[in-house]
């Protein structure tokens, strides 16, 4: 029999994408680069399958792939974002794809690239994109879908989708789980759900990415103040984020941090999290984010932050030396009570912090959305980010909450619950960030998390100042408090552009 999804690319996320459509009742024929990596997908097939109809076809070439799938045909690409996939998409024009076939671009794609491709692949097929969250295990057991593009191949793709996604529990937004293989679950509500028009849910996704690099970087940040500032081990602090995990601030990246440093290292015996090498890696998601709330004039500065602190971080033999040239306040000890306090103040200053962040995300996916005319519905992707995905978290249960009570929130800060639980907790997020100020302990993402508040909820700026400077030097005017909104002034300084100040050394 013919197959329903042809799958181009079986990597760690292809391999289980397949694996999880193959469970959800689609025969898919394969194709990889690497023999190897086909064999191995119909080794696991066989043996999470048995012996009968194998549900997974190897194919050897594109003709061969397209020859054995049902028409209009529907293929799938897991491939490194970038070129490669533009190379995949000509050899499956060279194959013979029509142009009612439908493409669908799994990667993490830059939002612009998926953009372009739909224009110069018209007529030749249905380019089609679907961001995916989740990692492996996501992509085995159901992934957080984003998908956008023609509206009519969603209509084609939407049951798909669906199927595979993962499954929130409508009445208390919590995921429903199952990791046994052709066990899928089948009830609840899908994490997949129509972005818009193309680019929107590669967009998405992106922020998705820049929001998951500032809570990682926040997660990482409350375990060096707990680490150098209040001399706890790392088996410590993983007890802390565990305990943690029960309450607000629960999420996957809570819960996987606590695991990483309880994990030994065999060859040492030491904690594994003082054995890796303090240079973080990426690939360039996060930076998009900070680039685009850049382009876009949306603050975004505790993503910037986090983009940064891994530039910061990579910067090893340079820190390794200025640590020798470079002075700080002296470490301080800290009693009992003085720690156990400092720790309920860091769970508090963690949890503002985090809603600045998604703050700042939801307000950059709104400029965004209003530039490009997308009407996002910031509900739909608080629900969607509830499960499958690597920041899914409790939060995001108040997060739709806060869109569902209004759609046209301007800003998450301004949501009745948030803007109370910040009211409550503000004082211990002060006094977090202050203590690791006078350690001399970084902690940029918070720090500018409570600087976006603060900036935020002023009515008024030092930008009068700023404008008048500008005016100075350049002439570029000024509006006043008191006139229309557009009306330009400018002043007549002493000395425009040749002041008499000295500037001393
Ligand atoms: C996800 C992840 C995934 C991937 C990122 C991480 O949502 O499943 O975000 O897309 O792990 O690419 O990127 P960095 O290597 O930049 O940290």
């Amino acid at each position: 029999a013919l197959c329903d999804i042809g799958f181009i690319g079986l990597g760690v996320m292809g391999k289980n994408l397949v694996l999880n459509l193959a469970d959800n009742g689609y025969r898919i024929a394969c194709f990889d680069l690497d023999k190897d990596k086909i064999d191995a997908i119909i080794a696991q097939d066989r043996e999470e399958h048995g012996q009968g109809t194998p549900r997974v076809v190897p194919c050897r070439s594109y003709t061969e792939l397209l020859s054995k799938l049902k028409a209009p045909h529907l293929i799938i690409l897991s491939v490194p974002a970038g070129e490669p996939v533009d190379h995949v998409c000509h050899l499956l024009i060279d194959a013979g794809i029509n142009a009612d076939d439908i493409v669908v671009d799994t990667g993490n794609s830059l939002w612009t690239d998926s953009v372009e491709r739909e224009a110069n692949y018209k007529g030749k097929f249905i380019f089609f994109s679907t961001a995916v969250s989740g990692g492996e295990v996501g992509a085995r057991f159901g992934p957080s879908l984003m998908p956008s593009g023609d509206p009519y191949a969603w209509t084609r793709i939407e049951p798909v989708m669906q199927a595979i996604a993962a499954k929130v529990d409508p009445q208390t937004g919590l995921p429903i789980e199952s990791h046994v293989p052709g066990k899928p679950v089948t009830e609840g509500e899908p994490c997949a759900t129509y972005i818009g028009p193309v680019g929107s849910g590669h967009y998405v996704k992106m922020v998705h990415n820049g929001i998951e690099y500032a809570d990682m970087q926040l997660i990482c940040e409350a375990y060096q103040i707990m680490r150098d500032g209040l001399a706890m081990s790392p088996a410590d602090i993983a007890a802390t984020f565990r305990r943690w995990n029960d309450g607000k601030l629960n999420s996957y990246l809570m819960e996987i941090s606590a695991e990483v440093l309880e994990q030994t290292d065999a060859q040492t015996g030491k904690p594994l999290v003082d054995v890796i090498l303090d240079k973080a890696g990426q690939k360039g998601t996060g930076l998009w984010t900070a680039v685009s709330a850049l382009q876009v004039g949306s603050p975004a500065q505790t993503i910037a932050q986090a983009v940064f602190a891994r530039s910061i971080s990579s910067l090893k033999s340079e820190r390794v030396k200025a640590a020798t040239l470079l002075t700080g306040p002296a470490k301080q000890a800290v009693s009992d009570s003085e720690r156990e306090d400092a720790i309920n103040q860091l769970e508090d200053a963690l949890y503002c912090s985090k809603i600045c962040a998604y703050a700042q995300g939801f307000q950059l996916m709104a400029m965004a959305s209003k530039e490009q005319g997308w009407s996002l519905d910031f509900a739909e992707i608080a629900k969607i980010w509830r499960a499958g995905c690597i920041i899914r978290a409790v939060f995001l249960q108040s997060i739709t909450q806060a869109y569902e009570n209004d759609d046209k929130l301007e800003n998450l800060l301004l949501d009745p619950f948030f803007a109370r639980q910040i009211a409550q907790l503000q004082q211990h997020w002060r006094q977090a960030i202050a203590r690791a100020t006078m350690l001399g302990i970084p902690c940029a993402a918070m720090s500018s998390a409570l600087n976006y508040y603060d900036s935020y909820r002023a009515d008024v700026l030092p930008a009068s100042l700023l404008q008048g400077q500008r005016d100075y030097f350049g002439a570029h005017t000024y509006e006043r408090v008191d006139q229309p909104a557009g009306k330009k002034f400018h002043t007549e300084w002493s000395q425009p552009g040749r002041p008499e100040v000295k500037i001393k050394r």
